[in-house]
């Protein structure tokens, strides 16, 4: 390839799923790349742990670095891509090193843009240097492009987000083919979509992490996983896939930020929603991010999350962004701007709550669950008595209208402590979906 004196020269650090398809999309559409950016775009060093390995691509025309930080110092070097993964360790060393010397730095990696984005982001406003994280959030949707731009002159009021593929895929197959969570947490292990140790992704971190990042662009804070809390899918029962069916939803893992009167509200929780909305019309690995919006009203962004094409296909669109010279604050608004919101506390949410109960089959149970609501102060939507429950007693199933959490959790507490309920009960929040500001 000919390489013009205005080429915008890469380093590369990290040369695996994301870093071998990135390799390609520059090879393979150099042209094309070019003709967008205005300007060839060149790769002139790698790094990755292990040199020898073959990953299927040829890799002798670059210069070769055994750490990934030394890239930043490449006098032929002008931004740094990093693959690599990680909150901190080489990942944060390599954004700080190449951001400190001014040059451009663009990474897919949520956990380092959720643990040090304002940091991060206030490091490359003061030496004038892009840094850009599209891939961080939703792989292949640009739904960070969406917030930081497209929607720039709209007031947020929230967004609900299908963040996490596995999850997804998890979740889709337990409906369609009644399976248990376990059984298709191994098989989607055996086919590759869900990692050995799947931790991250099914308790709700991986999420958590997109979440923070999503709500500090849509309301102009700094990330904040602290403010944050997650429960993943595990508790997740056929059952209650099941009920949410009868009863008009389908259960999604959510990545919610939304502003309320009394503060900004982040959470990340398996919820049902209705089955007539965007969301649960998004199966399989599929992502998706709902956002509502002032005046724009409610905009829908779907696609693949992650793999090694979208994922990529995302970190090249912030590398021409850089190529054609576009700059502004990483996070939407100057980091000295990023604001502190009040953050809602978990207990003091309120919705809309399903439970579901194991009982004895005897007179005076639904007396001590509605009595159980009543001194809680709990209101109930719908109450079903169901048929025998697998493994003995009877099912209630109920839902409540709008609710506090703490008033909930005081409720199933209520419940625990009556020998008629025969196991902990079970609790799904239930959304609708996100509002505009008013
Ligand atoms: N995979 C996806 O679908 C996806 C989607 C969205 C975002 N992301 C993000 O993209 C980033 C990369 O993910 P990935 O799936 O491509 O990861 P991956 O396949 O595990 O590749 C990681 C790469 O980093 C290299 N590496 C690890 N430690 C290193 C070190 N200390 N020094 C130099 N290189 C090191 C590895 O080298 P070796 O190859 O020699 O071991 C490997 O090439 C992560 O931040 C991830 O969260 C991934």
């Amino acid at each position: 390839m000919t390489e013009t004196p205005s080429s915008l020269r890469l380093g590369i650090a990290g040369l695996g799923t994301v870093g071998r398809g990135l390799v390609r999309i520059i090879e393979d559409m150099a042209d094309l790349l070019s003709a967008r950016a205005g300007r060839r775009i060149v790769i002139r060093a790698v790094s990755a742990r292990t040199r020898k390995r073959d990953r299927g691509i040829d890799l002798s025309p670059y210069a070769w670095c055994d750490n990934p930080v030394d890239l930043a110092a490449l006098d032929d070097v002008d931004a740094v891509v990093e693959l690599i993964g990680g909150g901190d360790g080489p990942a944060l060393a390599l954004a700080r090193e190449t951001l400190g010397r001014g040059k451009a730095f663009v990474t897919a990696n949520k956990a380092l843009i959720a643990a040090h984005g304002a940091t991060l982001a206030a490091l490359a406003e003061k030496n004038g240097a892009p840094l850009r994280f599209e891939a961080a959030v939703a792989g292949g949707i640009p739904v960070i492009k969406a917030l930081r731009e497209g929607l720039a002159g709209n007031r947020v009021g929230g967004l609900y987000g299908i963040l996490n593929g596995t999850c997804n895929y998890i979740l889709t197959r337990m409906e369609e083919e009644g399976l248990a969570f376990d059984d298709v947490l191994a098989d989607a292990q055996r086919l590759g979509y869900a990692e050995a140790d799947p931790t991250f992704d099914i308790d709700g971190i991986d999420t958590a992490h997109k979440t923070a990042i999503l709500a500090a662009l849509a309301f102009g804070c700094a990330p904040d996983m602290d403010a944050v809390p997650c429960e993943g899918i595990r508790s997740i029962a056929p059952v209650d896939i099941d009920y949410a069916s009868e009863l008009g939803y389908r259960i999604k893992l959510l990545g919610i930020a939304r502003k309320t009167a009394k503060g900004l509200e982040t959470r990340v929780y398996p919820a049902m929603v209705p089955l007539a909305s965007p969301l649960a019309q998004v199966g399989g690995a599929l992502n998706a991010v709902v956002i509502a919006a002032d005046p724009v009203g409610q905009t829908v962004y779907e696609g693949f999350g992650a793999g090694e094409g979208p994922t990529a296909s995302a970190v090249a669109a912030d590398i021409i962004d850089i190529a054609r010279g576009l700059g502004g604050p990483p996070l939407g608004v100057p980091a000295a701007r990023l604001e502190t919101p009040v953050s809602i506390p978990r207990e003091a949410h309120e919705g809309r709550f399903y439970m579901r109960l194991r009982v004895e089959d005897r007179p005076g149970v639904m007396a001590d669950i509605t009595a159980g609501l009543a001194r809680a102060g709990v209101s109930i939507e719908s109450l079903l008595q169901r048929g025998a429950a697998l493994n003995g007693g009877v099912y209630v199933v109920l839902t409540t209208h709008m609710a506090v959490e703490a008033a909930v959790a005081e409720a199933l507490t209520l419940f625990r402590q009556l020998d008629s309920v025969l196991e902990s009960p079970t609790m799904i929040r239930v959304e609708g979906e996100p509002e505009t500001p008013a």
